[in-house]
């Protein structure tokens, strides 16, 4: 008997909260896995074309790890994917595939192992915490971690909130996006963020989707990884202009992820066709998903 589960898509940061604030995106990843006499892989979807086919695939590797962590052993298996989910892009693909994996092995050999450890697990395969955090636990989530183990608490995102995603035709590499951060940032800067995460993270409690603009705004990563992502500074100052409560890069990026109030008529037409038409007069092709 097999174990099927699906796992959303995720942002990261959401502004501010790098590397702390995560929300689940209806973006899904399904993966199945059966105990089997030998190692086989079904990976269908545009997203799995490269990946690997015999046992250092991610999947079948994470689910070791949960069987072993649970001292059981089933050493072949039979695992299926399908993902719309883009990879590399900051929607948190290789997050949602982690997570497939660990709640579909534990759930696999009975379930043995509760959430919070499948999260420090999911964590210390990521090395932060916010991308797993929302897949694992869908909503909005606000984390730590201490290096071994993540504290959170999961936000039931405001029933008027929406997203627009605006999604380029480009990848760009997590490393690579980590890579343009500083070491060290100035206590002005840190107050900066410190200030709004914290404010955004009460504002989706009180559901204040008014106080979103002023919250949604970053000094620690954004500007770093804004020459990464052409068209990204001006869409960051303009979109709240053009029906955006807030906007921000998603994660590592390239993607971008604007916050609206699903009751505003602007949402539709006049933001997505002002973020497209953005991207295009930089040469960049996207899309826009609501
Ligand atoms: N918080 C991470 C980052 C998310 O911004 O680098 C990467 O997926």
């Amino acid at each position: 008997q097999g174990v099927r589960v699906k796992v959303p898509a995720s942002t990261a940061n959401l502004g501010p909260g790098f590397d702390t604030l995560g929300m689940a995106l209806s973006l899904y990843s399904w993966i199945e896995i059966k105990a089997s006499e030998q190692t086989g892989f079904h990976l269908h979807g545009d997203q799995m074309g490269g990946l690997p086919t015999d046992k250092s695939n991610l999947i079948y590797k994470v689910a070791q790890m949960v069987f072993e962590e649970a001292g059981q052993s089933v050493p072949e298996l039979e695992i299926s994917m399908y993902s719309e989910i883009p990879l590399t892009r900051g929607l948190g693909s290789s997050a949602s595939a982690i997570v497939g994996a660990l709640a579909a092995a534990n759930a696999l050999i009975g379930s043995p192992l509760p959430d919070s450890k499948l999260f420090d697990m999911a964590t210390n395969l990521e090395k932060h915490p916010d991308n797993v955090g929302a897949s694992l636990f869908g909503g909005i989530i606000t984390a730590v971690w201490d290096g071994a183990h993540a504290d959170y608490m999961r936000i039931e995102p405001p029933a008027d909130l929406g997203t627009l995603v605006v999604i380029p035709d480009f990848e760009l590499a997590t490393s690579k996006a980590r890579e343009a951060l500083p070491a060290q940032v100035s206590l002005a800067d840190a107050v900066y963020n410190i200030s709004r995460s914290s404010l955004m993270t009460a504002a989706l409690c009180a559901g204040r989707l008014d106080l979103i603009r002023a919250a949604m705004q970053d000094r620690i990563h954004q500007p770093y990884r804004a020459p990464l992502v052409p068209g990204m500074s001006r869409i960051l100052t303009e979109a709240p202009d053009q029906g955006a409560l807030g906007i921000a890069l998603s994660g590592a990026g390239p993607t971008m992820i604007a916050f609206v109030d699903r009751k505003d008529p602007r949402v539709e037409g006049q933001l997505s066709t002002y973020l497209m038409e953005t991207m295009k007069s930089e040469g960049i092709s996207a899309a826009c998903y609501q």
